[in-house]
């Protein structure tokens, strides 16, 4: 599989689906409350992708190779599961954190992105993880403009986890996106400067680090999709779809309610 450019057209549609999928998020957030189960979250998501939307929730019946078919429409992965949670009878408590990973598709393109939500009143520490998590996401999303290369990326997403005291999940990275939900190349999460692909203008991948409080080892469940850590220490994730454009980037999974650019980068403008 290689790399493939974007054209103008696709990448209208591309910008279409990275809205709706957003949007899931947008409409989600009110319900993620104490006493709500995953699986009410999921069938709530589902219904509006599907019936509201016109949309296609991705994970359903996804099955790449070596895994069964993904048995829900989005992804709910809390506390020290680090992502792939499937939807489920669990009932969310305050202080639980959560990440909910929503792909849309679209015309035949794919959205991609998640967030994670404090369930109740969060301790500190848990706050702390999903801000510093939000903020390597973005490091690694302002590396983006032709020119630069995946390592850029990873290197500036794995300095800030580290320097904060976390550890970089290795076995899931991001990934190109369009008709396909998963396309080369692979984004990884960690790495060294100036290595890797050399980013050019049409591109369109995901950056979606995941970081762990304590230790980076994962453990797989026997449902075959949930990744816990081993350590069982908290574990957070955040993930946008992004355009490499002429001068920068643009995140294609935008709406009204997507949180804004960490105010310490803002000041630096690649879109
Ligand atoms: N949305 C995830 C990603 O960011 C992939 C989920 S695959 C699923 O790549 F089958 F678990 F939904
Ligand atoms: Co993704
Ligand atoms: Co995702």
């Amino acid at each position: 599989m290689s790399v493939t450019i974007k054209t103008p057209d696709e990448i209208e549609k591309m910008r279409l689906a990275g809205k709706l999928a957003s949007e899931v998020l947008d409409y989600i957030t009110p319900y993620v409350k104490p006493g709500i189960t995953t699986g009410e979250l999921d069938r709530l998501c589902h219904d509006f992708m599907v019936n509201e939307q016109k949309t296609v929730p991705a994970p359903l019946n996804y099955a790449p190779p070596g895994h069964i078919p993904f048995p829900r429409s989005i992804c709910t992965s809390v506390n020290h599961v680090i992502c792939h949670g499937i939807p489920g009878d669990r009932v969310l408590k305050h202080a639980d954190i959560i990440n909910l990973d929503i792909t849309v598709i679209k015309d035949g393109f794919h959205g991609d992105t998640s967030r994670m939500f404090y369930v109740g009143q969060t301790s500190i520490q848990a706050k702390r993880l999903c801000e510093i998590t939000y903020e390597c996401m973005w490091i690694g999303i302002d590396q983006v403009q032709p020119g630069a290369y995946l390592g850029d990326i990873g290197h500036a997403i794995q300095q800030h986890a580290e320097r904060n005291g976390y550890s970089i999940v290795r076995e899931f990275c991001g990934h190109g996106i369009g008709k396909r939900f998963h396309e080369d190349p692979q984004v990884l999460h960690y790495g060294r400067p100036g290595t890797g692909l050399k980013l050019q203008e049409g591109m369109i991948f995901t950056i979606e680090p995941m970081i762990n409080a304590g230790r980076r080892d994962i453990r797989q469940l026997a449902d075959g999709w949930t990744i816990v850590t081993k350590d069982h220490s908290l574990s957070a994730q955040w993930e946008h779809t992004i355009l490499v454009t002429d001068r920068g980037y643009e995140v294609l999974t935008q709406s009204e309610g997507t949180p804004s650019k960490p105010a310490f980068l803002s000041s630096t403008t690649h879109a």
